[in-house]
């Protein structure tokens, strides 16, 4: 059992079993956020250039541990979003190029590329057979032209995880990068993209990392940081506030650093990312596996729970690589009916494709599960 509820502040008349939507605010990250709007209040705290370099230095720091990377390869983001419009516009592609991704894949993997297509390249969207691509139809999509693959890790709306390892062999071979979205993997199960043959990990930040809306990461493996190029040259990259102090500054000769020349523009966003930091180094502190095997556990807890005869649990994929998110599909009952009833008992939930999303996280307990199959097996339409 995971000693981490003194950390979080949720109501004790509600369980939240939405991750995949939002994650919770640790305390220890609320205390970072109220230490931060102090310092604005009381703006001689921001006169110095340390923590402009401090804060995303940490959040890069907790990132890099998390994921077993070295900082250098760590981007600091808003979203996922930001890595991969990073991603597909730093590539330069063309007429002639296409990028595989899945036709039932989150929104954010396909739009960056769909965008490109006025400049000549062609996304192709392979439909599943089950609810990820698997490395198989991802083999028969790819042709010699393909530049890149876009997959989410674990599916948003199917709650199944990729196949890492077969898929980015098949890239590797093909020499296409492969953009792997982990927003809703990250924090809930352990990764080290570096020991994947995978080029790319997006991801949010506001999920399974409980961080504040607002952040996210990217990770760019060798491979693809020689194929994106900077698309910007931040100031604050190169220099501080401390080098504007004198006259006589020679922009012709600045040196930016390889680390953090992709991040977002003003990383030192000190409500969201110091808070984010701390965010961050509770998942890790914690152990990603160990959260794994809870959340893994408190999910079949609740697939075995659940009434057949009202729910059902669909296919959740290669048992073998599972994830927390169970999708259920009410058979008697519309999902919005269900969802009412859900939330007028407590249980936030999300509703997703026609069917109930259910997420459960570090900081839910056998309890809340158990509250849960209460509501959800007392639902008479
Ligand atoms: C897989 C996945 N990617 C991305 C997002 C959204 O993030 P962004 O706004 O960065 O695209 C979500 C959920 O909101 C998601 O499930």
């Amino acid at each position: 059992m995971l000693e981490i509820a003194g950390e979080f502040d949720l109501p004790s008349d509600r369980v939240w079993l939405n991750a995949a939507h939002q994650g919770p605010l640790p305390g220890r990250a609320a205390s970072a956020v109220a230490e931060m709007v102090r310092w604005k209040q009381q703006p001689h705290h921001l006169k110095r250039s340390e923590p402009f370099i401090e804060i995303p230095g940490r959040l890069r720091l907790v990132l890099a541990d998390l994921i077993s990377a070295p900082e250098v390869e760590i981007v600091l983001a808003n979203s996922s979003s930001y890595g991969l419009h990073l991603v597909a516009n730093g590539l330069g592609l063309g007429p002639g190029d296409e990028v595989v991704v899945a036709a039932n894949d989150f929104p954010s993997d396909i739009l960056p590329w769909l965008r490109l297509e006025a400049a000549g390249s062609k996304v192709v969207q392979v439909k599943p057979a089950g609810g990820v691509l698997t490395a198989d139809e991802v083999r028969e999509a790819i042709t010699s032209r393909t530049r890149v693959v876009c997959l989410t890790w674990v599916h948003s709306f199917t709650g199944q995880v990729s196949d890492l390892a077969g898929i980015g062999e098949i890239c590797l071979s093909a020499d296409a990068l492969f953009v792997v979205n982990g927003s809703q993997g990250v924090g809930g199960l352990p990764i080290a993209p570096g020991d994947l043959p995978i080029d790319v990990l997006t991801g949010v930040g506001f999920k399974w990392l409980c961080g504040p809306y607002g952040t996210g990461f990217c990770w760019l493996g060798p491979r693809a940081s020689d194929r994106v190029s900077p698309t910007k040259l931040y100031w604050l990259n190169a220099l501080t506030a401390d080098d504007l102090v004198t006259p006589g500054l020679d922009l012709g000769t600045i040196t930016p650093s390889a680390t953090g020349r992709h991040d977002i523009f003003g990383t030192a966003n000190f409500f969201n990312f110091a808070a984010f930091a701390e965010s961050v180094g509770l998942v890790a502190n914690t152990g990603v596996a160990r959260v794994r095997e809870h959340n893994l556990a408190l999910a079949s807890f609740l697939v075995d729970g659940v009434d057949r005869n009202l729910y059902d649990v669909g296919d959740r994929g290669d048992p073998e690589r599972l994830s927390s998110i169970v999708f259920l599909r009410p058979l008697t009952g519309s999902v919005e009916d269900v969802s009412v009833h859900l939330n007028t008992e407590g249980i936030d939930v999300a509703a997703r494709m026609g069917r109930i999303r259910l997420a459960p996280h570090f900081y839910n307990t056998e309890a809340d599960i158990a509250k849960a199959l209460a509501a959800l097996n007392g639902y008479l339409r």
